[in-house]
């Protein structure tokens, strides 16, 4: 069996950037730079500008990607888009970013298939099983993955949704997997899910078992109630079970490769809170300099923050051929995964 490596790296966020002190200034939430820095580590986020969506974000992190891996969009034989933020309910940003990359475009198209991937913060690493396993089974040669995000315009941006909404930022990154005969690449993925955790960070705007499907307040039709349009987190419980749960998956990806951690070069761990990252560091025991982090700048990008994160550090020289990489993400579920790379 042929082994799956990452041959392409490459990340877009949006231009605007909107800082602590700008959710004060701008949108009136009654916050301070020190509150949020002290909890989340967060300073500054990117919104979009209306009109641009996930697969917007989405096409430029995979044309930066796909130049990395030295391909052509025509090279790829499957597009998979992890997102909590797509466009629409359905269809997924898969297929519209599968034509504006320009598949479906000339005399002979390429209908590659596109798969959507609804794990939020652990979809890029679901993603990466997916991909991985089509690339070894030889089902595919190039495995286009991406996780884009456009929280900005479901944010409650206002002092009642401010618990969640300091949290988020826009943006997107993109990996290639590759088929290869050489001895690297994707060692593994570990997925898990505890559905017990369903309703402490979900977004219900709409239940399909209630008629109307879409909530309305006592006073009319078509009035969606803030509680069902604005995810709701019970912060605490997310973070315990974060750490714990991020804890054990890494371990299990080092128990099941036989790696020691300490032969791990780089530590992309997902980014929904820096304390959260601390502390699995430090029960673990793992430098604070192998750990790559970018919440700082970016907020939670939920599915796009690993691939960003892969793809800053191959810009910065800390990703080379050799380098090990261990990879783990908890959230919205409860999902989880972890994955160990060798690039
Ligand atoms: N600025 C000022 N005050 C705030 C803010 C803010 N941005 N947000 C909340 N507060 C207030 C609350 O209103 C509350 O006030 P009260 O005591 O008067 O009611 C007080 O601060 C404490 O609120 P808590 O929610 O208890 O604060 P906590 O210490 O738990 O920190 C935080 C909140 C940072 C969100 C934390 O719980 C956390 O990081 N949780 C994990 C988040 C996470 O990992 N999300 C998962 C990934 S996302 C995904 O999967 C989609």
């Amino acid at each position: 069996m042929q082994n799956a490596f990452i041959s392409g790296t490459g990340f877009f966020v949006p231009p605007r950037v909107v800082t602590n002190d700008d959710l004060v200034k701008t949108y009136g939430i009654d916050t301070t730079h020190d509150w949020i820095v002290q909890r989340t580590g967060i300073e500054a986020r990117r919104f979009a500008d209306e009109g641009v969506g996930s697969a917007d974000l989405g096409l430029e992190a995979a044309r930066a990607a796909l130049a990395d891996a030295k391909l052509d969009a025509r090279d790829l034989d499957m597009i998979v888009f992890a997102t909590l933020s797509p466009e629409y309910c359905f269809p997924g940003s898969g297929v519209l970013l599968q034509r504006k990359l320009g598949l479906c475009d000339g005399d002979s198209p390429k209908f590659v298939p596109a798969l959507d991937v609804r794990n939020q913060c652990s979809g890029f690493l679901y993603g990466l099983h997916t991909a991985t396993a089509m690339v070894k089974s030889g089902a595919c040669k190039h495995v286009l993955l991406v996780g884009g995000e456009t929280h900005s315009a479901a944010l409650d941006l206002s002092t009642r949704g401010r618990t969640v909404a300091s949290l988020f930022g826009d943006g997107a990154g993109a990996v290639v997997v590759s088929a290869t005969g050489e001895d690297r690449g994707v060692r593994g993925v570990w997925l898990g899910a505890d559905g017990r955790g369903a309703d402490m960070l979900a977004q219900k705007v709409w239940d399909i078992r209630k008629r109307p499907f879409i909530p309305v307040d006592a006073n009319g039709v078509g009035q969606v109630v803030p509680e069902m349009m604005f995810a709701q987190m019970e912060g605490k419980a997310v973070f315990k079970n974060a750490v714990e749960k991020m804890c054990l998956a890494l371990m299990q990806a080092c128990w099941e490769t036989h790696v020691d951690p300490k032969e791990i070069d780089l530590f992309a761990f997902h980014q929904a809170n820096l304390r959260i990252n601390q502390y699995v560091a430090k029960t673990l025991g793992l430098p604070e300099e192998k750990l790559l982090n970018n919440i700082q700048r970016y907020g939670n990008t939920t599915a796009a923050t690993i691939p960003i994160l892969l793809a800053e550090a191959a810009r910065e020289g800390r990703l080379k051929r050799g380098t090990k990489v261990a990879m783990v993400a908890f959230g919205s579920g409860f999902t989880w995964g972890s994955a160990i790379c060798d690039f």
